[in-house]
């Protein structure tokens, strides 16, 4: 089971909205263009970010179906999105108004481990995820993309890590540190081993063969200036995870912890991924 709380979703939101790929962004936007509402559903939907990155790209009546498994995070979410609306209304089922858009938001707490099926439960228009499937597993992903393409629901799974990193300036130790970074990722987040960097070209894959139409393009976190907090909660979180799979000594984890806080700016990579069913 992993832990991600509400304020390190708050610290990435910025940069997760800049980060997603435009074109690909407005693929989506025209594939939907002709609808007059649409009903998606965010798996893995944190604090709700994905829906406020994605609402103004869609139609103008949206119904979304947020889903996690921390109760704690749905109710961030709910929150959030009042506060992000221009008028809202309900809790549980939140009416919100933002711009001319009109959407309805309803919240599921499901554990996805034991895959999907039941969190999509009903109609569904769209399935949708952001920083999410790197932390499933090559097996889970078979089932997931099984489940979906018996329905021909279309997906857009965003900001997959791709495992690239460059930070500026280059630290001597930035591959050794990168390569503990990866092992430790590939832990069981509760899916079975996780896919990590290898996850869009698995999803990928996995849709292409049940004869899906699939695009991906690089999203990268492009961070500078601007980002300091992130930056350091990024050095911080990188040097705990390779501290705690005891692969580089304590001396070289410490040391790149201290001049990566106050790195200059980086380049994190991630993948989105659109996929729509050759047949809908
Ligand atoms: C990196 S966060 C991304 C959150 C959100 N999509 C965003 O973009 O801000 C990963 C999310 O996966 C959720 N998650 C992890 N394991 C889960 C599980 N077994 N079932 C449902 N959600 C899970 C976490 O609670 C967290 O909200």
């Amino acid at each position: 089971m992993s832990g991600f709380s509400a304020e390190w979703l708050d610290l990435r939101e910025g940069a997760d909205h800049a980060a997603r790929n435009a074109a690909l962004r407005d693929a989506v936007s025209h594939a939907f263009a002709d609808h007059e509402s649409l009903t998606i559903a965010d798996l893995a939907c944190g604090a709700g970010s994905n829906l406020r990155g994605l609402a103004e790209y869609l139609p103008a009546r949206q119904k979304w179906l947020l889903v996690d498994h921390d109760p704690a995070l749905l109710a961030a979410a709910s929150a959030r999105l009042a506060g992000w609306a221009d008028v809202a209304e309900g809790e549980d089922r939140l009416l919100l108004a933002k711009g001319a858009r009109r959407i309805e938001a309803e919240f599921r707490a499901a554990d996805l481990s034991a895959g999907a099926a039941a969190a999509l439960a009903g109609e569904i228009d769209l399935v949708t995820s952001a920083a999410f499937f790197d932390l499933v597993s090559a097996q889970w992903l078979e089932g997931f993309a099984e489940l979906i393409a018996a329905r021909r629901l279309p997906l857009y799974a965003i900001l997959s890590y791709s495992g690239e990193e460059r930070w500026t300036p280059p630290h001597a130790a930035d591959a050794q540190m990168l390569a503990a970074f990866h092992r430790h990722q590939a832990r069981d987040k509760g899916f079975g081993p996780a896919a990590g960097p290898r996850a869009a070209a698995l999803l990928r894959d996995a849709l292409e063969r049940r004869g899906y139409v699939v695009e991906t393009a690089p999203s990268p976190w492009r961070l500078g200036a601007g980002d300091r907090a992130l930056i350091e909660a990024l050095a911080e979180g990188s040097a705990a995870a390779v501290a705690e799979t005891g692969e580089v000594s304590a001396q070289i984890v410490e040391d790149w912890r201290r001049i990566r806080r106050g790195a200059a700016g980086c380049e994190i990579g991630h993948v989105d991924v659109f996929a729509l069913p050759e047949r809908r």
